[in-house]
């Protein structure tokens, strides 16, 4: 459901994305942000944000030192996140190309983490597929790949019940995004060379982080 939303937000209100998506998170989005720069990365180094919207992990990344570049496919988007870094006086640290997930343009190995988050229930499982091949390639070994986003209720009342509401209005509000906001992340991972290490679950189940190792 927040993927929907998400997706208009994206779409016809870039400026206006950060207050809403801390709205349709429950705030979880802040959380998750949180739980990377605390527990994921790395004392220094360079980070990957894949998806990175308005850029505020990679704020939160650079004002720890790391260097970072952010990739997403939506200019308005990559405008919000250069200004930002511009006003946190980041832009010897951080920055942008616009670009797609699933053929990204850098070396193998060029990073020592991969960071998307909210990113990945808006792609088709093949587009899933190939983005993460491309993480598991542009990170070198040793180094990490992080996804967070959307999940389903764990609750087994609840969690079927979610799942065909979300079903349902992926049909009604837009044919362009994948219904899947809950893939099996670790098993496609491991289809394309990733050892999922482990899963951090929010809010029951509703909002989910993946760590993996190249
Ligand atoms: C919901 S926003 C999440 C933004 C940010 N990561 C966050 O946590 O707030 C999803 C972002 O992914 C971007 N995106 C969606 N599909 C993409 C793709 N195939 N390649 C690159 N970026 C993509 C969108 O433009 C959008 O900025």
């Amino acid at each position: 459901m927040a993927t929907i939303l998400m997706k208009l937000s994206e779409e016809r209100a870039a400026a206006q994305y950060d207050r809403w998506i801390s709205l349709l998170t429950f705030r979880q989005d802040a959380v998750l942000r949180k739980y990377v720069i605390d527990h994921l990365l790395p004392q220094k180094g360079t980070m990957l944000d894949v998806g990175c919207g308005t850029g505020k992990l990679l704020v939160e990344a650079g004002r720890r030192g790391i260097h970072g570049i952010g990739v997403d496919n939506n200019r308005q988007m990559l405008q919000v996140a250069k200004e930002r870094v511009k006003k946190h006086n980041l832009s010897r640290r951080i920055d942008f190309e616009y670009g797609d997930a699933t053929s990204l343009e850098f070396d193998d190995g060029a990073f020592d983490i991969m960071v998307s988050t909210l990113m990945v229930s808006e792609l088709h499982p093949e587009q899933l597929e190939a983005f993460l091949r491309e993480s598991a390639r542009v990170v070198s070994p040793g180094g990490s790949v992080v996804i967070g986003g959307e999940g389903s209720p764990r609750n087994r009342l609840v969690g079927p019940f979610f799942d065909i509401i979300r079903r349902l209005s992926f049909k009604l509000v837009s044919s362009d995004v994948g219904p899947h906001p809950h893939y099996n992340i670790p098993r496609i991972m491991r289809s394309v060379g990733l050892n999922p290490k482990y899963r951090v679950s929010l809010m029951g189940g509703l909002f989910q982080l993946f760590v993996a190792e190249v």
